[in-house]
């Protein structure tokens, strides 16, 4: 049986009990902390997190890399990440043939550092940014964080989005930025490149940014959006590794975008924001891309595999480029509770009559779809 883990620190049982002496922003005071529940379960495939833990060689390379640092640790780290920079350009170009150099990437703790800082430097008070909803929840987390005003448009059918209506809200609220996830999370639903562009265009003309997120581009076989950069300067691609790189416990996000952009985020950085150990790691991870990318074929083809199962059982799964995908369900929070019963962690993401499940390893994945057949079994002799 599922055992919650001890409360972290984030103090969750205070939400909305903040005392008087404490000058929190009354916007903040009835928010809770994002967080996805964590449970100590066999089969865990709730935050879309790599299944594949990094191979002995690249442990031995990573502890090789923390001991040569460890004797440098009483100095701070590159300032710029120059190094880091240019090795992740050098792999966007690889993938994507493209001319980028460090200028026109920026690296911070996780894309979600990435997305702060876009904030900081460009939305806040007086600003709007604007989402095709639904969609990662931290976009609108953040605006809020930094006092910038959330326009939600929602997605059209099959969580497409509706460019016709998408064009005219951006010519009616002229926000400062415009999030677009693709592959889209919770979706997974990949916003073409075509689009984009027309998407981006609207965007200049009312002197917005585009920011596409891209966490989970990897998985997918829709050419980047960086591709469109040279051509549109005021598109800015946000990357991460902690998904195709199996890299979410080093923390390490990305922009890719025009140097000028890239130069705005020296304006709002923390001094020295990413730690040695962080460059050097992710440096190590880098030099291992060929191995990491051939586990992220595996579980796209995975991703397939499972869809075809629960199409044999009778449960439609939304069509996805991530590593993760929706399926129906008439009544999801009953099925959530009943998969982990079987010990399997599945995500309810509030979107009515669909759960979300992250694609882990062969075994994990039959796990789940057995548990899966079987909950369908028993709610059909019910
Ligand atoms: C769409 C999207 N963007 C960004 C992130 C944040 O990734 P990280 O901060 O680990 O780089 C996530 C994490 O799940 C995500 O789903």
């Amino acid at each position: 049986m599922a055992k919650p883990l001890p409360p972290d620190s984030m103090g969750n049982l205070m939400v909305n009990q903040w005392p008087d002496w404490l000058p929190l922003r009354a916007d903040l005071k009835s928010e809770k902390p994002y967080g996805a529940p964590q449970l100590d379960v066999p089969i865990r495939l709730n935050t879309n997190e790599n299944p594949f833990g990094p191979s002995k060689a690249l442990v031995k390379d990573l502890e090789g890399a923390i001991s040569e640092i460890g004797a440098r640790l009483n100095r701070y780290p590159d300032r710029d990440a120059l190094e880091l920079r240019r090795e992740l350009a050098r792999y966007i170009n690889q993938l994507s043939d493209t001319r980028f150099a460090e200028g026109n990437i920026w690296a911070a703790n996780g894309s979600n550092e990435v997305i702060q800082s876009v904030f900081l430097a460009f939305g806040g008070a007086g600003r709007s940014a604007l989402g095709f909803e639904p969609s990662y929840s931290m976009h609108r987390n953040i605006a809020r964080v930094t006092g910038t005003n959330w326009i939600s448009v929602a997605r059209g059918e099959n969580f497409a989005i509706d460019l016709t209506s998408a064009k005219s809200v951006i010519a009616q609220e002229r926000p400062s930025l415009v999030f677009l996830t693709t592959p889209n999370n919770p979706t997974g639903t990949i916003t073409p490149l075509a689009e984009i562009r027309q998407l981006a265009r609207s965007c200049a003309e009312v002197g917005a940014l585009l920011i596409v997120d891209e966490a989970y581009q990897e998985f997918s076989d829709e050419p980047s959006a960086v591709t469109l950069i040279p051509e549109l300067p005021h598109l800015l691609v946000c990357r991460t590794m902690s998904k195709a790189f199996a890299f979410a416990g080093a923390r390490i996000g990305y922009l890719v975008a025009d140097t000028r952009a890239i130069d705005a985020m020296l304006l709002v950085r923390l001094p020295y924001h990413l730690s040695s150990a962080t460059q050097a790691l992710a440096l190590v991870a880098l030099s291992y891309s060929q191995e990491l990318l051939a586990n992220v074929a595996l579980l796209s083809s995975e991703r397939t595999r499972m869809r075809k199962s629960l199409e044999r059982i009778g449960v439609a799964a939304i069509s996805s480029g991530a590593n993760f995908f929706l399926f129906e369900s008439a009544n999801p929070a009953a099925l959530w509770s009943e998969l982990l019963e079987s010990g399997v962690l599945v995500r309810d993401v509030g979107l009515p009559a669909h759960l979300r499940v992250t694609v882990g390893t062969p075994e994990e994945n039959d796990r789940f779809i057995a548990a899966l057949a079987s909950a369908q079994e028993k709610s059909s002799t019910r």
